[in-house]
């Protein structure tokens, strides 16, 4: 299999997946408000093909990689949202975390548990919206990539109070994002996250302590990498 035959199947499946895809239609959101009708028709369609699911990068992204260099993890307990295939999950197992990675989709966990078998990871079906109470305050990094900007702007106060839910006294959600510029048109989805929304995370606790804005390069375009604290209770 070439480079190109893999490019060629992710182009087809894109161009499927967009064309089912209801916030790509006028009109057609409240046919899948939240897109989980799509989101299960991403991993079915695909199969056991990786080039069927637009953002799996068959590695862990490279803002969250070059976050980890050098960066010890051992002994914290981690959660990877909306894990996808697993890569970036792995990588934060690699660093030392011992991990909880939870997509919407069982098809999603279930191959990513087939791609990792050695893998320590607990990977499980979850929803981030009504997530398993015993993950309140639970864990010490909360880790979200590109799940918030696949979701219709409308969600994201839940979903900023679902992730600061997570995070125990002195932990951190870590949030890696494409960015946008204030008054930027889009045409999601996805839908690149503005600093604004980067900053409206910091809710029910957590204060934004960095927001770095990675420039775009030959490899990847512009992101944002955001990392908020829950203090210490006293
Ligand atoms: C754009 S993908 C990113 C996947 C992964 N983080 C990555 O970067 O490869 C968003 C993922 O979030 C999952 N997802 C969507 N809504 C969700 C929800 N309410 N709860 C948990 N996962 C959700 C989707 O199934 C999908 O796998």
């Amino acid at each position: 299999m070439t480079d190109a035959d893999f490019a060629e199947r992710r182009a087809r499946a894109r161009a499927k997946l967009d064309a089912i895809d209801p916030h790509k239609r006028e009109g057609g959101v409240d046919a899948d408000p939240q897109r989980r009708e799509w989101f299960e028709a991403v991993y079915q369609f695909a199969g056991d093909d990786p080039a069927g699911v637009p953002w799996a990068g068959l590695a862990p992204h490279p803002v969250l990689a070059q976050w980890l260099e050098g960066r010890s993890l051992a002994g914290l307990r981690a959660l990877d949202v909306g894990c996808g295939l697993g890569d970036n999950a792995e990588a934060l197992a690699k660093a030392g975390a011992r991990v909880v990675a939870f997509d919407l989709v069982a098809r999603a966990v279930e191959w990513a548990r087939r791609r990792f078998p050695q893998s320590a990871i607990d990977y499980c079906a979850a929803d981030l919206f009504q997530a398993p109470p015993e993950w309140r305050g639970a864990f010490d990094l909360v880790h979200e990539l590109y799940t918030l900007q696949a979701l219709p702007e409308a969600l994201l106060p839940d979903a900023a109070r679902a992730l600061a839910s997570f995070v125990a006294p002195g932990g951190m959600l870590l949030v890696i994002s494409r960015a946008r510029d204030e008054g930027q048109d889009v045409a999601g989805p996805p839908w690149p996250l503005t600093r604004g929304r980067i900053e409206t995370l910091a809710v029910c606790g957590l204060r934004l302590v960095s927001l770095e804005d990675v420039p775009a390069s030959e490899t990847i375009v512009r992101h944002w990498r955001a990392e908020f604290r829950r203090e210490v209770d006293r």
